[in-house]
């Protein structure tokens, strides 16, 4: 038999919405900030649908939702987004305009708007800052900071295998590193690095990946593990590159 969903408060009104998914050996995570206009941070897999909404149905009317951001397009971030549109019938799916272009404005049932570089989604008492983070994991990417309570949503940044806790003190950097490269391998290196400086630079309290634990206390080492991989990069370049350059100059 299958787990539920399972509900935790990770900050002042915002909540991780889990189901255990046993192909990835990891959780899929989903975050619900309750406010005037509660928004849902991904929607989990299309095939847990029904547990993702029970879960939100010990929070809210579920049918009151009013925003879905969508991090990437993966269907662990939008599978089921059409579900939910469907019962909430006042939702606007937002994503990065890549997102939308490419896939949101012909998959999704309800119209999504394409949201600005730096944008903030005002709330009520909550600020959703916007933040591009493109070729990151996958290429349409965003980071989403909640500029109230400084939870950093992160989708597939800071990521760790397991069941696990819903909210973690302890260091997991160095495993969470070695997960996401082995899983998505390393990403440009220009790009992670923006990522993470961005990310830094908004100081969050409360790192909330979509797969593991939310994340809180220092990030040093985290960032620090994750910078590691674009150097890990460029040593891999010029080891691949170097015998290419000398067949080309002989
Ligand atoms: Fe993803
Ligand atoms: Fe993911």
């Amino acid at each position: 038999m299958r787990d539920r969903a399972f509900v935790s408060e990770i900050a002042a009104d915002t909540y991780r919405i889990t189901t255990y998914h046993e192909p990835w050996r990891s959780t899929v995570n989903q975050y619900l900030i309750l406010d005037e206009e509660p928004v849902l941070i991904s929607t989990g897999l299309r095939e847990r649908f029904e547990d993702t909404w029970a879960g939100l149905a010990q929070l809210l009317d579920p049918t009151k939702i009013r925003h879905v951001v969508v991090l990437h397009y993966e269907a662990d971030e939008c599978g089921a987004l059409n579900e939910i549109l469907l019962r909430a019938p006042n939702a606007t799916p937002l994503a990065s305009m890549r997102t939308v272009v490419s896939s949101l404005a012909d998959a999704a049932v309800r119209s999504p708007r394409g949201v600005g570089d730096g944008e903030v989604l005002d709330l009520g008492t909550h600020g959703l800052r916007m933040l591009e983070a493109p070729y990151v994991h996958a290429w349409d990417g965003i980071v989403v900071v909640d500029e109230r309570t400084r939870v950093a949503f992160t989708a597939d940044l800071f990521i760790q295998p397991g069941r696990g806790e819903a909210l973690v003190r302890d260091d997991r950097a160095a495993l969470s590193a070695e997960l996401y490269r082995t899983f998505y391998g390393v990403p440009p290196d220009s790009y992670l690095h923006r990522a993470l400086d961005r990310i830094e630079t908004a100081q969050p309290a409360v790192l909330a990946p979509g797969h593991g634990a939310a994340l809180a206390g220092a990030f040093t080492a985290y960032y620090r593990a994750y910078r590691a991989l674009a150097g890990e990069q460029r040593v891999t370049r010029s080891v691949v590159g170097a015998p290419s350059l000398r067949t080309s100059a002989g």
